[in-house]
């Protein structure tokens, strides 16, 4: 009787590890330090994101975030675009490159350059962005500094679909947290990383789990148009 049990137990668990999905296969691109990239492998390795980092893709050559992938034997691969004739051809190369990894998704984490929109085009609702601001506010560069210039009260992060406009694309989530009296653009930077962090893990999850797609330019999540973009709290739980 009691094996009996036991080896129903076994049969019960055989099935949970076959019904597990295969993890997401990823890329992303990062410009710089890498730290984004740097959570999605901490959250992959510690089994707490159910995806596959196939591999790294720089823009700059001497960035920090080559150095992480390799220490952590994902591939780095640094493409220079000064190689290229122009923005499109450096960017269809660098669009070949992430599809040698066959990913289902690209992640751009801290990647500063503007896509050509003809090269990104087939990755729409396959690639997101995370940038730090509440988006739409303050798209392009210099967001903390903007946020203080216009006396906010808060302050945040964004991870969007990408689309040819710059920053621009249909939003998912966001993570927000309070400006500081006398706070300087680089202390918001800093306090904020963290939560940037824990919000690229949660939407990078609801992307793998198949609850958010792109559906006419809109984002649905569960099947049902997302009226608002998901707020994601300090523990990186919807909030
Ligand atoms: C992050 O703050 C990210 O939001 C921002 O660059 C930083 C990258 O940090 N992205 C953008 O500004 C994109 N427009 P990291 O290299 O340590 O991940």
């Amino acid at each position: 009787m009691a094996s009996a049990s036991v080896s129903s137990e076994h049969a019960a668990c055989a099935r949970i590890v076959e019904s597990k999905p295969a993890p997401l296969p990823i890329v992303v691109f990062a410009s710089g330090r890498g730290s984004n990239f740097q959570a999605l492998l901490n959250a992959e390795r510690a089994g707490r994101l159910n995806i596959e980092i196939r591999a790294l893709l720089c823009d700059r050559s001497r960035a920090r975030a080559l150095e992480l992938a390799r220490a952590a034997n994902v591939p780095a691969i640094a493409l220079d675009h000064k190689a290229f004739a122009d923005r499109p051809a450096f960017d269809q190369a660098l669009f070949a490159r992430a599809a040698e990894f066959a990913p289902a998704l690209i992640v751009l984490a801290g990647f500063m350059r503007i896509l050509d929109p003809a090269a990104m085009s087939p990755w729409i609702g396959r690639m997101i962005n995370i940038h730090p601001s509440l988006l739409p506010k303050y798209p392009g560069l210099h967001t903390h500094q903007r946020a203080l210039d216009a006396d906010d009260a808060r302050h945040g992060s964004s991870v969007h679909f990408v689309s040819a406009e710059l920053d621009g694309g249909p939003v998912i989530a966001r993570t927000e947290i309070a400006i500081g009296r006398g706070d300087t653009a680089e202390q918001l930077a800093a306090r904020l990383l963290p939560y940037e962090h824990r919000l690229l893990c949660a939407s990078v999850e609801l992307f793998a789990r198949g609850r958010i797609v792109l559906k006419g330019g809109a984002v649905q999540i569960d099947g049902h148009p997302l009226a608002q973009p998901l707020a994601i709290d300090s523990a990186g739980r919807l909030g």
